[in-house]
């Protein structure tokens, strides 16, 4: 029977059955499996390798495969591979995939980290990257790709700048010179589906609403073909990729009531977004669901929703300074890394967006905001009172 995604969320990866009647499936921790012969320890190995089965700690349990059949149908792929962090689901697809020779292109709006990755491990292995605008037009991606193009890497919304990319258009064109296409989906938890856009390879931060306490660190990588199934698992095993069952085990959980924390970060956010949009402190907010943010038509053209972290462009009569000010004031916005969590968050963005392409440059200064599942009035009267410290008042 066919279901909906809040019913997918509660179902799946659980098998009372098969677990005593509890209604979670078990948080097992391993390294050793023992089998009762020779004979069935090779009849095991034959399938372990590919399939959800018991045969070594290192290769996942039965905590880990619930997670990646949950996460799998989540995205409308096949097959989800757990790993030990966000960035590892960035890293791994692009390690087990590239070789020396090769090259590939990545949004100039990319999270740093994966920047970091490509500038340093893939150039060092002899792989070329060369960062694109992510408002490139199909037409005009075909004049950046080059014989040896094997990936297509975006990131949609952009971190820190959300713009929001064509990944239909894009990806018809890179499929069009077999090139792969890969996508940082997190922000577009439950509201982009990859598969149905053109996507072959899906990653996700389940640091960050999956897991959405603020408590653990893990990614997961989705593909919808066995053929990039082999090539990814064969990858993950080659490289000792493990994820931790106790943070796969609270991902897990955090699942089960996924839809209603987004749904409120959703209106909350949409709702400080509309109140920040009138000040007069304010440029323009970057938050996709915005006409003020690049990429706005593709966001409701392809996504049903949105999640709670968006930017701020702050007038340009505001400095650098001004905008720490503003920030060391709030009292109820965390300042830290992340975000997807139950807690409200902020960081000054403008000296962390890095460019080679020349675009993401504001008018003004730039900031992040996390909206959490605090009362919405509160966080608007600290609001309130962070942009008089901003205007010096
Ligand atoms: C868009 C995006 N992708 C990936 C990551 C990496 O996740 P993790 O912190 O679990 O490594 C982050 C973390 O902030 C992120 O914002």
């Amino acid at each position: 029977m066919v279901r909906k995604i809040e019913t997918t969320l509660v179902q799946a990866g659980r098998a009372p059955v098969r677990q005593y009647g509890f209604v979670n499936p078990p948080l097992k921790r391993g390294s050793t499996v023992l089998h009762a012969s020779v004979a069935a320890k090779k009849e095991v190995g034959q399938h372990a390798a590919f399939e959800p089965i018991e045969n070594y700690g290192l290769m996942g349990n039965e905590t880990h495969f619930a997670l990646e059949a949950a996460i799998a149908e989540i995205e409308g792929g096949t097959r989800a591979q757990v790993t030990s962090s966000g960035l590892s689901a960035i890293t791994l697809p692009l390690l087990a995939y590239l070789k020396t020779g090769e090259h590939l292109l990545v949004p100039d709006s990319v999270y740093g980290p994966t920047r970091t990755f490509c500038d340093s491990v893939l150039t060092r292995f002899g792989i070329e990257t060369s960062y694109y605008d992510p408002m490139v037009t199909p037409e005009s991606l075909k004049a950046l790709l080059r014989p040896n193009t094997k990936v297509l890497f975006t990131e949609s919304p952009g971190s820190h700048t959300f713009e929001v990319q064509d990944i239909p258009g894009l990806a018809k064109v890179a499929h069009a010179h077999g090139v792969k296409v890969f996508l940082d989906n997190t922000w577009g938890i439950l509201h982009f589906a990859p598969f149905q856009h053109g996507v072959d390879v899906s990653i996700h931060a389940l640091t960050k609403y999956p897991g959405g306490h603020s408590d653990i660190i893990l990614g997961a990588v989705v593909v919808n073909t066995e053929e990039d199934w082999r090539w990814l698992r064969l990858g993950a095993l080659q490289m000792g990729n493990y994820a931790s069952p106790d943070d796969c085990w609270l991902a897990l959980r955090g699942l089960r009531t996924l839809h209603v924390r987004l749904k409120a970060a959703e209106a909350a956010g949409i709702k400080i977004a509309n109140w920040l949009t009138a000040r007069p402190e304010v440029a323009r907010v970057l938050h996709p669901a915005f006409p003020s943010c690049p990429g706005h038509e593709f966001f409701k053209r392809d996504f049903t929703g949105a999640c709670g972290l968006f930017g701020v462009v702050f007038q340009p009569r505001y400095s650098a300074d001004d905008v720490v000010r503003m920030i060391d004031a709030l009292a109820m916005f965390g300042i830290g890394a992340s975000w997807g969590g139950f807690e409200s968050l902020v960081l000054p963005t403008t000296g962390t967006i890095r460019r080679s392409a020349g675009t993401g440059i504001f008018e003004g200064e730039a900031a992040r905001f996390q909206i959490g599942l605090e009362n919405i009035d509160d966080l608007i009267a600290d609001l309130d009172q962070g942009l008089r410290a901003l205007r010096g008042a």
